[in-house]
């Protein structure tokens, strides 16, 4: 497969398409980006790398981190984890508050902020230093000792998080969250600042391609049964309610943030990272899906 071939017609396609997204507001940080940025970034399990336009750019990789999260968390806990928070999708938007009650504080799936905010909570109590610890084992996974923290971001997301702080409360008036709630908050804010490209995030996820084993070191981060229900939850709640629909158009697991950044694992082949900052309105990357659509479309290669 003639992988840069099939990135460079995808990318010539949607670079100068009508786009209908709108860069995310509601984190004032994030609305300082330049709103044309596109880039297409995948890197194979053997190590070879491709892209297209932005794609060494880094950016706000917000939500993605969720998966790092969930990753860490089962690391450190296994399928105990499964108590605290659920596996369906919800079929709601990321920051829903509405199941939240009806469920006693049960997130439906890590995916979404509910979720994370449980695995945040989990993390806090499991680790000395969270944030270092945290940040350290992105850097691992992405080989990469450069990933880091925006503080700006973070800063941002606090001032006009009421949302998030009304989750945590509601979770833990549920006993669903034992930390200190801004504690949590604080934590979760820093893991939706970590940047990347597109090239470094695709990198960091080839251990979900590879059976949870990173192709450049040969070290087993996670096992065989863990790897296979992280693929299945991203594949199921990765793209909130718009999960459905990726799935369709895709074919892939995928997992999105309202940085504008969306990656796809193809088990046993690659990663694919599209940015590209404007969002639909589900606050998923308008051109990131349609360009994912493209690829899997023209190269003829999906789980399915
Ligand atoms: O908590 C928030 O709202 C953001 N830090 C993350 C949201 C996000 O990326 C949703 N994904 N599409």
């Amino acid at each position: 497969m003639n992988y840069q071939l099939v990135i460079n017609e995808v990318y010539n396609t949607f670079k100068n398409s009508t786009d209908k997204g709108k860069i995310a507001n509601y984190i004032p940080e994030l609305k300082k980006v330049d709103a044309n940025k596109f880039g297409i970034g995948l890197v194979t399990i053997s190590g070879d790398s491709f892209g297209a336009g932005d794609y060494k750019d880094t950016f706000s990789i917000q939500s993605i981190s969720k998966v790092f999260a969930l990753t860490l968390a089962l690391k450190i806990v296994g399928n105990k984890l499964w108590k605290r928070v659920g596996v369906e999708p919800s079929g709601d938007p990321f920051n829903s508050l509405v199941q939240l009650e009806f469920e006693k504080g049960i997130p439906r799936n890590p995916l979404i902020n509910a979720g994370a905010l449980v695995l945040c909570d989990i993390l806090i109590s499991k680790l000395k230093n969270p944030k270092d610890e945290f940040l350290a084992f992105v850097q691992k996974l992405g080989n990469n000792n450069n990933i880091n923290y925006n503080l700006n971001v973070v800063a941002s997301e606090k001032k006009y998080g009421f949302k998030n702080a009304a989750h945590v409360n509601l979770m833990k008036s549920f006993g669903n969250i034992k930390n200190n709630i801004d504690d949590v908050l604080d934590f979760y804010y820093h893991i939706c600042s970590i940047e990347m490209s597109c090239e470094e995030l695709s990198k960091a996820f080839l251990l979900y391609a590879n059976r949870g084993v990173l192709p450049y070191t040969g070290e087993e981060i996670i096992s065989l049964s863990i790897t296979k229900r992280i693929n299945a939850t991203v594949q199921l709640c990765g793209l909130y309610d718009e999960a459905g629909t990726f799935s369709f158009k895709v074919g892939l697991p995928g997992k999105s943030g309202v940085g504008g950044g969306i990656v796809a694992i193809h088990p046993g082949k690659y990663c694919i990272t599209v940015w590209s900052p404007r969002l639909n309105k589900k606050g998923n990357s308008y051109k990131g899906i349609n360009a994912l659509e493209l690829f899997t479309t023209k190269t003829e290669l999906s789980i399915f």
